[in-house]
């Protein structure tokens, strides 16, 4: 529902009336006093406003006064990528990345993070490798790096740009891809094992309007839905040229009816029609309930990745430019009010309380392997990891025993074969994972139902 400015300044009275009496402040925008930030007024219907951040500009005077005068929330621009975190397998480097976070937190913002898997910006390592090698090494990183900053982060774009260009809807081709077209799914299953409470995102370009790669997208998270794959919000990046689709509010909406958020993820927009193009995305948002927030990617023109194209809100001395009076007095105008959400799997209650996190540990047996579990349970349901680690000897196959409570029920799993729901539960190593070195480990998971607390697991050598 669009709201008018006169149920918009009843609105702001009955919050007025609610904040007084609750001993809170509130920014009001009412037509005597519009709110004059970017932050301030989306923060009127309970949406952010975002931008990405450099962790090298943070001692540029400049930048961080308008960072703090006018943004709810960062997108670390190059800091938590691959590269960037991992750049020698397994040795994280977390510096930029908490940098930025401790910015963010230092002055009241909150964090997206961006992105943990990504074709582009793969370390040299990672580039260099295929197969079940490389999938061992993207989940492997997907649980440290989401591990590192579990509770801190509003949101993960877990993958970005795994779909083509062109007509097809299709995956794009990468050495991601091809260690297996589960790999998604696998990256946020193992997302949310680590963290449970940011939500997950999948993030894109050219996915503007409804087009042959949205609707890939589109058929992607509808299934990921209804088979009870963790994904809660789909990120819109928009990197526009003189014009918005005309279905843009459309095709943000269809996907907000499949039941994610969906999010302006890295907004710039070049051309000379560039402010009304600004306001017409800005009011898209605010149109469709469940679109959470707007996040530019960069601050002035000067910071933007296209050089020339001048498409942010700032100019390079710092100054506002038309665009962002389109954004301020679309946000001033109101819209559809969003209520946050908080991650749920889509087989669980509504309800999560705050999730458990407890391990339970399996005596090694020599030559042979043994079996852990973690798990992060929540009111009603839960998520196992299970480790398998090798003995003295080097696996070639392995099976898994898991003894589930009463009522607890297996509802989805990865990275193994399942055989059985409730009670005990066996799993087998799929074709790449199979093999493990002496002393080495790996992974598989599994969603369920009811309580997992006190399951137990086995490993046996096959
Ligand atoms: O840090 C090195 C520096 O040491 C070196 O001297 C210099 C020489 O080229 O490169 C620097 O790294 C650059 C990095 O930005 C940090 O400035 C990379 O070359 C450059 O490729 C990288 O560009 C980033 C680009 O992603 C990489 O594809 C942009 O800053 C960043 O804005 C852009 O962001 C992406 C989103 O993540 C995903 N969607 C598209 C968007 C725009 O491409």
């Amino acid at each position: 529902m669009k709201m008018t400015s006169r149920s918009l300044s009843r609105a702001a009275l009955a919050s007025a009336f609610l904040a007084t009496s609750l001993g809170v402040s509130l920014v009001l925008a009412t037509s005597a006093g519009a709110a004059t930030t970017l932050g301030a007024s989306a923060a009127q219907t309970g949406r952010y406003f975002g931008t990405a951040v450099s962790a090298g500009k943070l001692g540029d005077s400049t930048y961080v006064n308008i960072l703090n005068r006018e943004f709810t929330m960062i997108t670390p621009e190059n800091e938590m990528k691959w590269d960037a975190t991992e750049p020698n397998r397994g040795q994280f480097n977390y510096t930029g990345g908490d940098r930025i976070l401790n910015q963010a937190v230092s002055t009241g913002k909150r964090v997206r993070g961006h992105a943990l898997l990504w074709y582009q910006q793969e370390p040299g390592w990672a580039q260099r490798m295929e197969g079940s090698d490389l999938r061992q090494a993207m989940m492997n990183h997907v649980t440290q790096v989401a591990t590192h900053y579990k509770g801190k982060l509003y949101s993960w774009d877990v993958v970005n740009e795994a779909f083509a260009d062109g007509g097809s809807g299709a995956r794009r081709d990468s050495n991601l891809q091809r260690t297996g077209n589960d790999w998604i799914e696998a990256a946020f299953r193992a997302a949310r094992a680590a963290d449970p409470s940011a939500k997950l995102c999948y993030n894109d370009y050219n996915t503007d309007g409804v087009n042959a790669k949205s609707t890939g997208i589109y058929n992607m998270v509808r299934d990921f839905k209804s088979r009870g794959v963790p994904i809660d919000c789909v990120g819109f990046q928009s990197h526009l040229t003189n014009s918005a689709p005309g279905d843009y509010q459309a095709n943000l909406q269809r996907f907000a009816d499949l039941g994610v958020e969906v999010q302006i993820t890295e907004l710039d927009i070049s051309g000379s029609n560039q402010a009304a193009v600004y306001g017409t995305v800005t009011r898209a948002c605010l149109a469709v309930a469940r679109c959470a927030g707007l996040t530019v990617w960069g601050i002035r023109d000067s910071d933007s990745w296209r050089t020339g194209e001048n498409p942010l809100l700032f100019d390079g001395s710092g100054n506002k430019k038309a665009a962002y009076n389109a954004v301020l007095d679309a946000l001033n105008a109101g819209g559809t009010t969003t209520t946050p959400t908080t991650p749920t799997t889509p087989t669980t209650p509504t309800t999560p309380t705050t999730p458990t996190t407890t391990t339970t540990t399996t005596t090694p047996v020599p030559g042979d392997c043994s079996a852990s579990v973690s798990l992060n349970s929540w009111n009603g349901g839960f998520v196992a990891t299970v480790k398998v680690t090798a003995g003295s000897t080097a696996l070639d196959g392995w099976r898994v025993t898991t003894v589930l409570p009463a009522g607890a029920a297996v509802t989805s799993a990865w990275n193994a074969g399942q055989t059985g729901s409730t009670g005990t539960v066996t799993w087998a190593n799929v074709t790449y994972n199979g093999t493990v070195a002496a002393g080495q480990s790996t992974e598989f998971g599994f969603q369920g139902t009811g309580s997992g607390d006190g399951i137990t697991a086995a490993c046996a050598a096959s």
